[in-house]
């Protein structure tokens, strides 16, 4: 019972932004779970190396390379998806990600907002999560179910000093995300599911030099972000497994429309 309620043995997930810090330990841990993961990427190098690196699991993991935010890339990745596969089960959304130019910093005003770079942000966090959904669609409808998950972040509902751009393409993910299951349920089927999930502060490369110093040690803005987390600590990759496992499952099968924190109690937390 339990394992058949969390059987993802042999679904077709599609993960984009997979060569990334959290993408690609999701994708080992996929294909771990005997699952056919598709591997997005916009580097054939990357992507081939990521694939490379994932060795001994029942299906060898499937390159696919497609800019998130551009459609006609899209277009040609589903014709592959179509032509490999017919269909898919999953697609996760993890190509994203902050943008030094969409930042305000500590000495500059909204005044000093560069709407190019705002716009920029808003394409990947946003178009490139909701064109890959829109291209793909036509792939669920086959089984006429599927689960989608989005990649939100706490930034979208505790908005975060300097982080404009980005916390506002996040927070239109959690809207679309709720959109879409309620018109997915009323237009095509209550099986196609879509949720998003928060992460709160993991470290990565895009964020290591924000949160630590050279020798490791916190920085002011890091320091203030684990006052802020109960747990008192960064999230670790792995931490992301059981949720997105749990989403992928039936075990879900009754969720759709959440967007759910995996951030050691931030979102929980009022500073007091
Ligand atoms: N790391 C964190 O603490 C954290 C917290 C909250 C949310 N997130 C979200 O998690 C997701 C993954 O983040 P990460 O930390 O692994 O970052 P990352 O930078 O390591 O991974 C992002 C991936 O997206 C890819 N990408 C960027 N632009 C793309 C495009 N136009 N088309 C296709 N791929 C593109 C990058 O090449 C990279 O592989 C992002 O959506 C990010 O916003 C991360």
């Amino acid at each position: 019972m339990m394992s058949e309620l969390f059987d993802i043995d042999d679904k077709i997930i599609v993960i984009s932004g997979a060569t990334g810090i959290l993408g690609s330990a999701i994708t080992a841990y996929l294909a771990a779970q005997g699952a056919r993961v598709v591997a997005m990427g916009r580097n054939t190098a990357k992507v081939n190396a990521l694939i490379e690196d994932i060795k001994g699991t029942r299906h060898k993991v499937f390159p696919l390379i497609a800019d998130v935010t551009d459609e006609q890339d899209l277009v040609r990745a589903k014709l592959k998806l179509e032509h490999e596969f017919g269909k898919i089960d999953v697609l996760i959304n993890l190509a994203g990600g902050n943008m030094p130019g969409a930042v305000i910093t500590p000495e500059q005003t909204l005044l000093d907002a560069r709407i190019d770079e705002i716009n920029k942000v808003m394409e990947l966090n946003y178009m490139g999560s909701f064109l890959p959904i829109k291209t793909f669609l036509p792939l669920f409808l086959t089984d006429l179910k599927g689960s989608i998950i989005n990649i939100s972040s706490m930034a979208a509902q505790r908005p975060i000093t300097r982080v404009l751009g980005y916390g506002s393409a996040k927070a239109a993910i959690d809207n679309l995300t709720k959109w879409l299951a309620i018109e997915f349920c009323n237009k095509h089927s209550a099986e196609l599911r879509v949720n998003a999930v928060a992460p709160g502060f993991f470290l990565t490369e895009q964020n290591r030099t924000l949160l630590t110093e050279a020798d490791g040690q916190l920085t002011k803005r890091g320091n203030q972000i684990i006052a802020n987390t109960p747990m008192g600590r960064f999230g670790n990759p792995d931490e992301l497994f059981g949720v997105l496992h749990w989403l992928i499952s039936d075990a879900s099968k009754f969720v759709t429309g959440t967007i759910i924190p995996v951030d050691g109690g931030f979102n929980a937390y009022s500073g007091v």
